[in-house]
């Protein structure tokens, strides 16, 4: 059964360089590597979450620009992560507005729903759980975001459905690339 795991981790991985590889190759008509790396570095982030450095060694090779280069360009912009990241990062504002209009509460929801605790990412990587400061709609507070969605006047009956509108985004989109 571990065997077979980890054939199919091996075959999604493989899966996932052959996408950076056709982005390279139609980008390449470009003409202009150094031009391409923070594109082809944005696909690679995409596919894979972060940034491996196998990736990165696959995006030096291929563009014949040193990994040193490609890691500077990497840790300079924020976007960009070398660890993986989950899927969908969630923010509870845990400024004063929301937090005297319950958000603790929320985020005890959060917390007991998904199993994990402030900064950590569920085992599937598709939820992360974070706190933030004010997201500037404290009229409308608590609030929370998740990537760019935000969902105001929270509570803690809301957060399952909300979690299985992600979850159900997932099941399609692997549906859909089988
Ligand atoms: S305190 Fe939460 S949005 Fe301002």
């Amino acid at each position: 059964m571990a065997v077979k795991c980890l054939e199919i981790k091996d075959r999604e991985v493989r899966e996932k360089f052959k996408k950076i590889e056709s982005f390279i190759n139609s980008e390449h008509k470009l003409n202009d590597n150094q031009g391409m790396l923070m594109g082809v570095l944005h696909k690679t982030q995409e596919v894979f979450g972060y940034l491996p450095p196998e990736a990165m060694s696959l995006v030096s090779d291929r563009l014949g620009i040193p990994t040193a280069h490609i890691y500077g360009m990497a840790t300079f912009y924020n976007y960009f992560t070398l660890k993986p990241r989950a899927k969908y990062q969630i923010f509870m504002c845990k400024g004063t507005a929301c937090y005297v209009a319950g958000g603790g509460r929320v985020l005890e929801k959060l917390q007991e729903t998904l199993g994990i605790g402030l900064g950590d990412m569920t085992p599937d990587h598709m939820f992360g759980l974070n706190i933030t400061r004010c997201l500037g709609c404290c009229g409308l507070s608590p609030v929370m975001q998740i990537n760019d969605d935000i969902y105001v006047r929270m509570g803690p009956e809301k957060v399952n459905a909300i979690l299985d509108k992600y979850r159900k985004k997932e099941t399609k989109k692997k549906k859909a690339s089988r």
